[in-house]
């Protein structure tokens, strides 16, 4: 018989894009073992993630993840209390990977299922270490395949403020990379390079769909980046591979400055909104140093907020955060059954 003292190990499992992830963890916080199989290196030809390929590769690594993640943790199926799995949202042939390998072992091992958002688990990577969150907070998740904010009062029931009209940050990142022939993913190469740049070298648009608008747009900065290297409706000549290592970098430089504009401007007005004491960011883009460093100064305007950041190493995809996450869905008693499918959004 389970006592209100014993810990909970949760097994969680992640393979919603091109990360196979698997992970346990202890009562929410405790990290007992954390195994990510980047397929990176299998997209990089290709500028962005081919669904085709990233289940194959999710085939062919969940069963050594996995058993790598047990063995890190040093526990036995006994041990285990649930699995956890990243269900919704993502590429539904890589979920389902994830989903399949996670009911079978919920099966086997008759262990209780719980299925997790990944996007809410974005959010729990920046709070698994504190102990005295003060709410509501304001969440960004700015990932490869979402920009949103929440209204946040509980892990279990973020409230979705606004999203993305058409490009994700993170994606705009990645195809910026590619028109400037830099390499996948982008966002850490764009990173790296427009540090050596001038942010204020290009006015590049900064698009805020009205004034109090939450919702965001990328698709016309990424416009813009390629029209100013390939002119004007592409009419011009790409000039992309004449240009100095200095002008790729201004580029960068000030792609990246309207992006993390838009991005702490939104923020900001939402959490005005709702009376934020804290803002939580998350996702692969919140990896960014810039966005980290421009959303902490934005935090210390009055009324200063506490800004909550993931670990760099839990920004981008893994299974901590679904297993974290999970362990409050645990407590509360929300399972899944067996039917549980992935889901492309979410
Ligand atoms: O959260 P994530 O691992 O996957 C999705 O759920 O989509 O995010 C991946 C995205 C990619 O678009 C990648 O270019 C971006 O995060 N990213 C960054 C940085 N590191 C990763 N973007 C800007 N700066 C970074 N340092
Ligand atoms: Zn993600």
């Amino acid at each position: 018989m389970r006592t209100e003292k014993e810990s909970i190990n949760i097994l969680g499992i992640e393979t919603s894009c091109d990360e196979t992830a698997v992970a346990v963890v202890t009562d929410g916080r405790i990290i007992k073992s954390a195994v990510v199989a980047s397929q990176a290196k299998l997209h990089e030809k290709y500028g962005g993630v081919v669904p085709e390929i990233a289940s194959r590769a999710h085939i062919e690594k969940i069963y050594p993840v996995i058993s790598e993640a047990i063995a890190q943790a040093n526990v036995t199926k006994d041990d285990i209390d649930a699995i956890a799995v990243a269900n919704q949202p993502g590429l539904t042939v890589a979920l389902v990977v994830g989903v399949t390998a996670a009911k079978t072992l919920s099966f086997t091992w008759n262990k209780p299922l719980i299925a997790i958002n990944h996007l809410h688990a974005h959010l729990q990577s920046a709070i698994i270490d504190e102990q005295d969150l003060q709410l509501p907070a304001v969440a960004l998740i700015v990932s490869g395949g979402h920009t949103s904010l929440y209204d946040y009062h509980s892990p279990l029931e973020p409230k979705l403020l606004g999203s993305t009209i058409d490009d994700a940050a993170g994606e705009a990142f990645d195809k910026v990379a590619s028109i400037l022939k830099l390499p996948y993913p982008g966002g850490p190469v764009i990173e790296k390079v427009a540090g050596k740049g001038n942010a204020n070298a290009i006015k590049f648009p900064r698009s805020m769909l009205g004034k109090d608008s939450l919702d965001f747009s990328f698709s016309g900065l990424k416009t813009a980046v390629l029209y100013y290297c390939q002119g004007q409706d592409m009419k011009g000549q790409n000039k992309v591979g004449s240009m100095s290592e200095q002008e790729i970098a201004d580029i960068a430089a000030s792609f990246q400055a309207a992006v993390v504009d838009v991005l702490v401007k939104k923020t900001q007005t939402a959490a005005e909104k709702i009376n934020a004491k804290t803002v939580l960011l998350g996702g692969g883009v919140a990896a960014n140093t810039e966005l980290r460093k421009a959303l902490q100064q934005m935090c210390q305007v009055e009324p200063a907020k506490k800004l909550l950041v993931a670990p760099k190493q839990y920004c981008t995809d893994n299974a901590v955060m679904v297993a974290s996450l999970a362990y409050h869905k645990f407590k509360a008693g929300l399972f899944a059954d067996l039917t549980v499918e992935p889901k492309a959004t979410g």
